[in-house]
């Protein structure tokens, strides 16, 4: 590691900070809405999605005003997702990143447009980033909302969830299919790869051939980035549940913790994670050191 990791880790989310706040401020909403945008983003949470989608871009080439742009408009996506998931009619929560969540302070109707707004802004900053780079949008449309967040949460809140696998399936779309974005597109932005053909191999992958494919090589380490996405997204989760269980929180919904006991739900973390892991073991232009230091603060002994 040629840079200290928290060093490293703080230069980030100061780029990251810089970056949201320059989209928000650059937008033509009323000086009062945007302050409710600078409510839901600043200060921020821990700015985990952005880190990973710039240190996985960094395993390729090192990350320029684009990728930060891109990375950011995705983190936008996180923070209207959160925003309507506190709702009275989602999970009916009065506190986020310790303060009263965007519905509690300024009203359900405000809450409910300045999660719109941060959607809408988010794929914005994705096209501006892009410009004629269209394959990581094409990429980007792997994750959308009927496969991953908006049917996760559908499921969260009103599917039938009746064993550990149903549940490991919301969280595979709820919160892993988002992060594997940020993986996914970190690294392979700017490159020139085919992105249709890239899904075909990913999902014949998915079903257990495909991957070895000689023509495809190039789309091994895209490959690695999706399950590592994967698999640290349903650890992220678990490590969620796991946290607040050992913290006493009581929890608003189904968690791991009502089908394993501590024990097994610390293994099954650990599992997931070491799968992230594993995707580290390639050899990549960039330094791998970071990725695995940063997945390896989830581990919970
Ligand atoms: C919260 O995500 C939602 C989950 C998927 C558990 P984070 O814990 O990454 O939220 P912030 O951005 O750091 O606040
Ligand atoms: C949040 O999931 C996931 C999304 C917003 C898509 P949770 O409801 O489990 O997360 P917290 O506990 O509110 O952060
Ligand atoms: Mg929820
Ligand atoms: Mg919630």
């Amino acid at each position: 590691m040629s840079k200290n990791f928290d060093t490293r880790m703080m230069e980030w989310r100061e780029q990251i900070d810089k970056c949201l706040f320059k989209i928000i401020a650059g937008s033509s909403y009323p000086a009062e809405f945007k302050s409710i945008l600078d409510y839901a983003v600043f200060p921020g949470g821990k700015r985990l999605r952005p880190i990973l989608f710039l240190e996985w871009h960094s395993l390729y080439a090192p990350p320029d005003e684009s990728a930060l742009l891109f990375a950011c408009g995705l983190e936008l996506m996180h923070a209207y997702s959160l925003i309507h998931d506190d709702m009275p009619c989602m999970d009916n929560d009065d506190m986020r990143r310790g303060k009263p969540s965007v519905h509690k302070e300024y009203g359900e109707g405000k809450a409910l447009l300045a999660g719109d707004a941060l959607l809408d802004l988010s794929y914005n900053c994705m096209f501006e980033a892009c410009r004629d780079k269209s394959s990581s949008l094409i990429m980007f449309s792997a994750v959308r909302g009927d496969l991953g967040i908006v049917h996760g949460q559908y499921l969260d809140l009103y599917g039938k969830i009746g064993s550990l696998d149903d549940l490991i399936n919301v969280y595979e779309r709820k919160t892993a299919s988002l992060i594997r974005a940020f993986c996914v597109i970190g690294y392979t932005f700017m490159q020139k790869l085919d992105a249709k053909e890239y899904l075909a191999v990913l999902y014949g992958a998915l079903d257990g051939d495909g991957a070895d494919d000689d023509n495809v090589a190039a789309l091994i380490k895209p490959l690695s980035a999706y399950k590592f996405g994967h698999n640290f997204g349903i650890a992220f989760q678990i490590f969620d549940d796991v946290s607040e269980y050992i913290a006493g929180e009581k929890s608003d919904g189904t968690t791991v913790l009502d089908y394993l006991d501590l024990d097994k739900a610390k293994a099954l973390l650990n599992t997931y994670l070491n799968a992230a892991l594993a995707e580290l073991d390639g050899e990549y232009n960039g330094d791998t050191a970071y990725l695995r230091e940063f997945a390896e603060k989830f581990v919970i002994v």
